[in-house]
């Protein structure tokens, strides 16, 4: 069994690693001009990345516009020639113009995930750029397939598979969580692959199915590849890199973290989310948190009677404040340590060639 090369729109990658998109300000041009030159897919987030500008709270979509030009520009400065996209939650308000927007830029694909992002491919007529989503279970990715090529005959660029371990909102309902009642994210890439078959032939393409989710080092990586993922998204790990765009106290909280420091808290989206326990999650213990303002960001959130606003918190502990919302994966207690992005990315592909290797040789 060995590794083998992924395409999308067109172009190969020479390692099946996506670096997946993390809001808000956490994977910006840096992050993914490391990531391209480094040999994986980049992934900047559409998430709020107008936050530190000034005219942010009376225009946020015309600053998240303005922020997103800047960030692919440079990115694509850095990186001429590399796989680069864009993660568009289907969850934030003005989809539809951002979506528009972005399939007008010098990107490869828009990825969307929190919620089913059914109507995607009406944005990217005409467009170079392609659509791609993420789901949690194989039932998602049923429905999804079955939509866009119903509506559109219309297939993804890639899948992701996104996993219980994962960072950032999570696909499973609070009591799914406490139940323990949610797939492995083995099983959804197992149910996904055998979904994709029936377009795979259909439409006589092949639709890669990449796994996210806790994926640490390259044992993981192989476990992945083992069950028939053809390549990993990875984000957790690539906070505490020298590259990645977040400010150094948030990369030093997720270096910091132990076990029992990752926990799981509902954000105003009604999504829960995995977060560092900090000063602001002892207080929402207690009570709900002051909103200062509101830029109207997610479509499901009630705006009142909320726990806290994940805009302000998750923005304001970007951009150095240790009080804010700290987004993180599962496995945050294994990161130790800051490392530039292409030592991880080399070290993980050697772990995961040495454990296909010692599974049955090259194929
Ligand atoms: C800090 C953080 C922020 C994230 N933000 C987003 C986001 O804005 N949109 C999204 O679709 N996924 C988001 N994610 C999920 C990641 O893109 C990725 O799929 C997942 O975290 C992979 O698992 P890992 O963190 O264990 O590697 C976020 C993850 C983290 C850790």
């Amino acid at each position: 069994m060995n590794l083998k090369p992924l395409t999308i729109n067109g172009k190969v990658v020479k390692f099946p690693i996506v670096q997946g998109g993390m809001g808000i300000r956490i994977s910006l041009n840096k992050l993914a001009s490391a990531a391209m030159n480094s040999g994986i897919i980049a992934t900047i987030s559409a998430a709020q990345p107008g936050f530190l500008h000034k005219n942010f709270k009376k225009d946020p979509v015309g600053e998240n516009m303005k922020a997103l030009k800047f960030e692919i520009d440079k990115a694509r400065e850095n990186s001429k020639d590399g796989i680069l996209g864009v993660n568009l939650m289907h969850a934030a308000t003005h989809y539809s113009e951002y979506a528009s927007f972005l399939a007008n830029q010098d990107i490869d694909f828009i990825i969307s995930g929190a919620g089913l992002p059914l109507d995607l491919p009406e944005y990217l007529e005409g467009s170079n750029v392609k659509g791609a989503f993420i789901i949690s279970s194989g039932r998602a990715a049923r429905i999804m397939l079955r939509s866009w090529d119903r509506r559109y005959q219309y297939m993804p660029a890639f899948i992701v598979c996104e996993g219980p371990l994962a960072g950032g909102h999570l696909g499973f309902s609070k009591e799914q969580l406490a139940l323990g009642d949610y797939d492995s994210l083995e099983k959804i890439v197992i149910d996904t692959k055998e979904v994709v078959k029936v377009y795979e032939e259909k439409y006589n393409i092949k639709i890669p199915i990449i796994a996210g989710g806790g994926v640490h080092d390259g044992h993981d990586m192989a476990d992945m590849i083992k069950v028939g993922a053809d390549g990993v998204q990875i984000a957790t790990r690539f906070i505490a890199t020298y590259e990645c765009d977040v400010n150094e106290s948030y990369k030093q909280m997720i270096i910091n973290a132990k076990e029992e420091d990752v926990v799981t808290t509902v954000s105003p989206a009604g999504l829960p989310g995995r977060v560092v326990r900090n000063f602001l999650t002892k207080t929402l213990e207690k009570h709900n948190l002051k909103l200062h303002y509101c830029v109207d960001c997610l479509k499901s959130c009630k705006k009142k009677d909320i726990p806290y606003c994940i805009t302000e918190q998750l923005g304001n502990s970007t951009a150095g404040d240790d009080d804010g919302l700290v987004f993180t994966g599962a496995k945050a207690y294994l990161v130790e340590k800051m490392d530039h992005l292409e030592n991880i990315v080399n070290e993980i592909i050697r772990e995961c060639r040495k454990d296909l290797l010692l599974n049955g040789g090259l194929a």
